[in-house]
C-alpha cells in the first residue's frame, strides 16, 4: 500500500465530486467565502454537532445549551468591543485596489501596524505591484433593522455566538439555578467580512461555531483552563479519532491575541496548506461580564454563598469552527492507496462519523430474487441504523471503490448464496477482507 501527502485540490475535488460541499450559488460563479453543505457534507456536519453537544452538554451536569438570535441589539457589540476592535490588519494593492491581510503577507502571527510596516517594506503584492501602508479593517458585518436604513437603524451579524451567551448569563443561571462553576454553550452561525476568505471552508465569511463559556471563580482560572485545553485534545484524538500527530499547539503571544483574551492556546492541524489554526482556548478573565455590566446597567455579579463574597465570574472560552473540524476530519481520513495494483482513494473515518453505516447491495441487478433479498436487508439495516444507503450501480469492485471514496465503514452484499442459507458477504472498508455473516448478525 502507497500513501502520499493530503494537497487542497483532492480534498475539494472529492468533496465537489461526492456532494460533501458545494460553492454557494454555483451557477451565477460562487461568492467568494461562502460555501454549502451538500447531501453527504451536511450528514458529517451534523454528526460533529452531535457528539460536540453530547460530549458538552448532554453528558455534563453543569453546562447548559442556548440557541441565540443571530442579530441582536448592536449595544452588545459595543460593550464586547467588537464594533471598535474586531479588525484585522489589511493592506492594499495600489494599483489593482485588491485587499490583503498583511500579517499573511508578511509571513508572521503578529498584527501590530508597527512591525507589520517593517516586516513589508519593499514587499510586492501577489500581482508584483506596490502596497498601500497596512491598516486595521473591521470584520463586522452590517445590515438594518426595520425599514429605514439609516444609522440608527444599523445592526451586525453576530461575528462570534459568545456574545448571546453573555447577555443570557443571568438568564440561565437564574432559570438553572446554577453555581459556578457552570458553563453555557451554543452552536450556531457567526458572520465575518474577512479580507481575504480562502483556502476552501477554512477561512470563510459565513462560519458555524461551537462555543462554551465556563464561568468560575476568578482563582480556578489556571485550573479550568488546563481542564478546556484538554478537553479539546481529547475530542479531538478521541471522540474524532484525528492522528495526534496532525496537532499541535500553539500559544498566543500577546501580539496575536484577540482584544478579549488575557490568554490563549490554539490546536492547530495539519491542513494541506500547512499547520493552521483549529480550535481556540482563551481566558476572557472577567472582561465581557463587566463590560456588559457597565454598558447596560444591570448587575451581572455573583454571591458566593459558602465565602460570603460578590465577585463578576471569570470566563474560559472553547471555541472551534464546524466547517474546519469538517474539513480537519476530512483531511485526517484521506488516503490514496494502491492495493494489488488497483488505485483507490478511501475516508479511514472513524465508523461512528460516516455519512453512511451501510452501503448494501444485490450482486447482480437484474436478478429481481436478490433484489427483493437485498431490499429486505437494506430496509433492516436503516431501521436499526438510519444512514444506510443503497448502491447497485457498476459491478461490485466499482461499488465498494465509491462506498471508499465516502468513507462507508462496511458494504453488504447479497449473493445466491444468500438466497439457501440466510448468510451475506460484509465487507470491511479499511482491510478490505470479505467475511460471510448471518443476515441476523450483521452489526456496527
Ligand atoms: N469566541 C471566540 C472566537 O470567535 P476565534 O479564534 O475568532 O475566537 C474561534 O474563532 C474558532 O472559529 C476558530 O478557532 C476557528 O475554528 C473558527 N473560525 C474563526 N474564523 C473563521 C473563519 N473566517 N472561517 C472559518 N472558521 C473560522
Amino acid at each position: 500500500m502507497e500513501e502520499k501527502t493530503v494537497r487542497m485540490e483532492d480534498i475539494i475535488s472529492l468533496a465537489k465530486r461526492r456532494g460533501f460541499v458545494f460553492q454557494a450559488s454555483e451557477i451565477y460563479g460562487g461568492l467568494a467565502g461562502f460555501w454549502d453543505y451538500g447531501p453527504l457534507g451536511v450528514e458529517l456536519v451534523n454528526k460533529l454537532k452531535a457528539e460536540w453537544w453530547k460530549a458538552v452538554v448532554t453528558e455534563s451536569d453543569n453546562i447548559f445549551g442556548v440557541d441565540g438570535a443571530i442579530i441582536q441589539n448592536p449595544k452588545l457589540w459595543e460593550a464586547s468591543g467588537h464594533v471598535a476592535g474586531f479588525t484585522d490588519p489589511m493592506v492594499e494593492d495600489v494599483v489593482t485596489h485588491k485587499r490583503y491581510r498583511a500579517d499573511h503577507l508578511a509571513g508572521t502571527d503578529s498584527t501590530d501596524l508597527g512591525e507589520l510596516k517593517e516586516l513589508l517594506k519593499g514587499k510586492k503584492s501577489p500581482d508584483g505591484n506596490d502596497l498601500s501602508e497596512p491598516r486595521y479593517f473591521n470584520m463586522m458585518m452590517q445590515t438594518w433593522v426595520g425599514a429605514v436604513q439609516d444609522d440608527s437603524a444599523v445592526a451586525y451579524l453576530r461575528p462570534e455566538t459568545a456574545g448571546s451567551i453573555f447577555t443570557n448569563y443571568e438568564n440561565v443561571r437564574e432559570t438553572m439555578r446554577a453555581k459556578l462553576p457552570f458553563g453555557i454553550a451554543q452552536i450556531g452561525k457567526a458572520f465575518r467580512n474577512e479580507i481575504s476568505p480562502r483556502d476552501f471552508i477554512f477561512r470563510v465569511r459565513e462560519l458555524e461555531q461551537m462555543e462554551i463559556q465556563y464561568f468560575i471563580r476568578p482563582q480556578s482560572q489556571d485550573a479550568a483552563y488546563e481542564q478546556w485545553r484538554e478537553f479539546a485534545w481529547d475530542f479531538l484524538t478521541t471522540r474524532l479519532g484525528i492522528a495526534p500527530e496532525n496537532l499541535k499547539w500553539h500559544e498566543h503571544e500577546e501580539n496575536e491575541r484577540a482584544h478579549y483574551a488575557a490568554a490563549a492556546h490554539d490546536i492547530y492541524f495539519k491542513f494541506p496548506q500547512g499547520f493552521k489554526e483549529l480550535w481556540g482556548t482563551h481566558n476572557r478573565t472577567d472582561f465581557d461580564l463587566s463590560s456588559h455590566q457597565k454598558t447596560s446597567g444591570k448587575d451581572l455579579s455573583y454571591f458566593d454563598d459558602a465565602a460570603k463574597e460578590r465577585f463578576i465570574p471569570y470566563v474560559i472560552e472553547s471555541s472551534v469552527g464546524v466547517g474546519r473540524m469538517l474539513l480537519a476530519v476530512l483531511a485526517d481520513a484521506y488516503r490514496e492507496e494502491e492495493i494489488n495494483g488497483d488505485k483507490r482513494v478511501v475516508l479511514k473515518l472513524k465508523p461512528e462519523l460516516a455519512p453512511y453505516r451501510f452501503a448494501v447491495s444485490p450482486l447482480l441487478k437484474n436478478k429481481p430474487e436478490l433484489v427483493e433479498k437485498a431490499r429486505g436487508v437494506y430496509l433492516m439495516l436503516k431501521k436499526q441504523y438510519g444512514n444506510v444507503t443503497w448502491d447497485d450501480n457498476g459491478n461490485i469492485g466499482k461499488r465498494y471503490r465509491r462506498q471508499d471514496e465516502i468513507g462507508t465503514p462496511n458494504c453488504v452484499v447479497i449473493d445466491f448464496q444468500t438466497l439457501e442459507d440466510d448468510t451475506v458477504t460484509v465487507r470491511d472498508r479499511d482491510s478490505t477482507e470479505q467475511k460471510r455473516v448471518a443476515i441476523k448478525n450483521i452489526s456496527a
